[in-house]
């Protein structure tokens, strides 16, 4: 399930964040990447754990404590801190998967990444190419969202960042660890509550039909998630 969550950060926040990172120190991207990752990937990066990285990764943990969509599509346990990443022309991240099991910085715990999210802090005017390439069993999706907005996706699915042919893309990629790990029941839960949200426009929220239907929500939930 790719879900578009729209207007996470407030154009202040945007603003915020491009002043900060304009003034960090890149690093080679392969910093991070696994080994076969590394053969695929040529970007840039903020180093993990850096003032600026701790600063902006606030910021939008913030943001998504306040954004329900996010809430409801990921089912969050855990979220990494967000990273930073910046393609220059010439620059493309080829089709890789990311790691299943992440460590947490400082915390000497594991996290298992069940849901990739993409933060755009770039305007899709000011670049050529650089879309994120997602595939699922409906094929290739590519993406490229307004800056603030972000792309929630499993991290199950191959992925890639086309090269870059003019500018300069930004952006905030961060794993979940989602309360139900399976893509696909996470992708019911979410069409669910859409469904009840849909319902409670036309009835009221003491309905027969609204108590059932989620009734039935939390009772999925209780059955597939793992705390
Ligand atoms: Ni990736």
């Amino acid at each position: 399930m790719l879900v578009r969550v729209q207007g996470v950060l407030t154009p202040d926040e945007v603003a915020r964040c491009r002043a900060v990172l304009d003034g960090a120190g890149w690093i080679d991207g392969k910093a991070t990447a696994g080994e076969v990752a590394a053969l695929a990937k040529n970007n840039l990066q903020v180093p993990e754990g850096s003032a600026e990285s701790r600063e902006l990764g606030d910021v939008i943990l913030r943001a998504l404590g306040r954004n329900p969509v996010f809430n409801a599509a990921a089912l969050p346990l855990r979220v990494l801190p967000p990273l930073f990443n910046r393609y220059d022309v010439g620059m493309s991240f080829a089709a890789h998967v990311d790691g299943a099991v992440r460590a947490i910085p400082g915390a000497g715990m594991r996290l298992r990444a069940d849901v990739s999210t993409t933060l755009f802090l770039t305007d899709p005017a000011d670049y050529d190419g650089g879309e994120l390439v997602i595939e699922d069993s409906y094929g290739a999706h590519a993406v490229k969202l307004p800056a603030g907005d972000m792309i929630v996706y499993p991290t199950t699915s191959l992925h890639r960042v086309e090269p870059i042919t003019r500018g300069s893309r930004w952006s905030s990629f961060f794993w979940t660890q989602s309360m139900v790990k399976d893509d696909g029941q996470r992708a019911l839960l979410y069409d669910m509550d859409l469904a009840i949200i849909e319902t409670r426009r036309s009835l009221p929220d003491d309905s027969r039909a609204v108590v059932s239907l989620t009734n039935c929500y939390h009772n999925l939930l209780r059955r597939w998630a793992e705390l």
